[in-house]
């Protein structure tokens, strides 16, 4: 799942430098009862350190990934596919680390299906894929063609290479700036262009955007990657290249935990928390857990700004885009293991 800078003087940051409170360390909610509770992962996975579980992440995503290209066929509905797709997580022993975005077209990212939405899966998909155990998390993004003729074959071939190209650098030890520097000079020599305000990021225990961005195009960043784990993500248009805020994506993360006023929308925060903590949640699985009151209560704890709605992210020349993703860490001795391949 991909974050986008927001440069100029518009003022709306989808993150801010301040990290975000955890819930467990606010006063104002009593999170005993919460953090008592274990958290949803298979049993055996406990003692699992974290590499061990980052690892095992990547593991369930490379057979995810693989269910997923099997099951989507043109004109599938996009609740049937993220249903399918969070059962299989979980039958395989994991648990979601966001609402699988299946974006379509000129929709670069962060697109999840509402109960009620009958959108198919058309012309040019890209799945991104969230996967945690205990919390550490592997993220991976593909781009499939729906179109009869294939056209967009040579724009999934750009992000993909693209990636390749960036992850066969990390040997080297490459400053945040030669990563983006790659991924833009092999996504143009295809005459694409990569998307330029949407990157990759680090990730942490219950956090899919820990402070890094690793770039798409090159910039004067001269820092290397500290050991941890990141995710490289480039995305490649016919278009200008550029991404702007579309309408709400409902997907949603818990980000300044107040009490709310109604039983509702304290019952939905608890349920979250207890699930997924501060990684993001959807709409969808509300409906599915609580019906209709969903809406009601998501739009209170919006205005609270006890979440953040995530906007759908589209292509500023409304271009087809394509995404390729994976997720690797860094060891303390330098050693690159890349988790989902
Ligand atoms: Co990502």
């Amino acid at each position: 799942m991909t974050e986008k800078s927001y440069g100029g003087n518009n003022g709306v940051r989808e993150h801010t430098n301040k990290p975000i409170t955890k819930l467990k360390e606010n006063p104002n909610i009593k999170m005993e009862k919460y953090t008592t509770k274990s958290q949803k992962t298979n049993k055996s996975d406990k003692g699992l350190s974290e590499i061990e579980s980052y690892k095992k992440a990547g593991e369930v995503l490379i057979k995810v990934r693989t269910f997923a290209r099997e099951l989507i066929k043109p004109n599938m509905p996009l609740v049937e596919i993220a249903q399918k797709i969070e059962k299989e997580i979980i039958k395989l022993g994991a648990q979601p680390a966001f609402p699988v975005n299946l974006s379509i077209d000129d929709i670069a990212a962060h697109y999840h299906p509402t109960l009620e939405d009958e959108t198919m899966a058309t012309g040019l998909l890209k799945i991104d894929i969230g996967i945690h155990v205990n919390g550490f998390i592997a993220d991976s993004a593909f781009s499939i063609d729906l179109t009869p003729d294939n056209k967009h074959k040579e724009l999934i071939k750009a992000s993909e290479e693209a990636l390749e190209n960036a992850l066969k650098l990390l040997d080297k030890n490459p400053t945040l700036s030669e990563i983006g520097e790659t991924i833009q000079k092999t996504i143009s020599s295809k005459g694409f262009s990569p998307v330029i305000n949407l990157s990759g990021h680090a990730l942490d225990q219950y956090e899919i955007h820990a402070g890094i961005t690793i770039p798409n195009s090159s910039n004067n960043s001269n820092k290397t990657l500290e050991p941890g784990a990141y995710a490289i993500e480039p995305f490649a248009t016919t278009g200008e290249g550029r991404v702007i805020d579309g309408p709400s994506s409902n997907i949603y993360k818990i980000i300044n935990p107040k009490t709310p006023r109604s039983p509702s929308a304290r019952a939905i925060l608890e349920y979250i928390w207890e699930k997924n903590q501060t990684l993001p949640f959807s709409m969808r699985e509300l409906q599915e857990k609580f019906g209709n009151i969903s809406r009601l209560a998501i739009r209170e704890l919006e205005q609270n700004n006890i979440i953040h709605n995530y906007p759908q992210l589209i292509e500023v020349s409304r271009k087809p885009v394509s995404q390729a993703e994976h997720t690797f860490i860094k060891t303390p001795e330098g050693k690159i293991i890349i988790t989902t391949k």
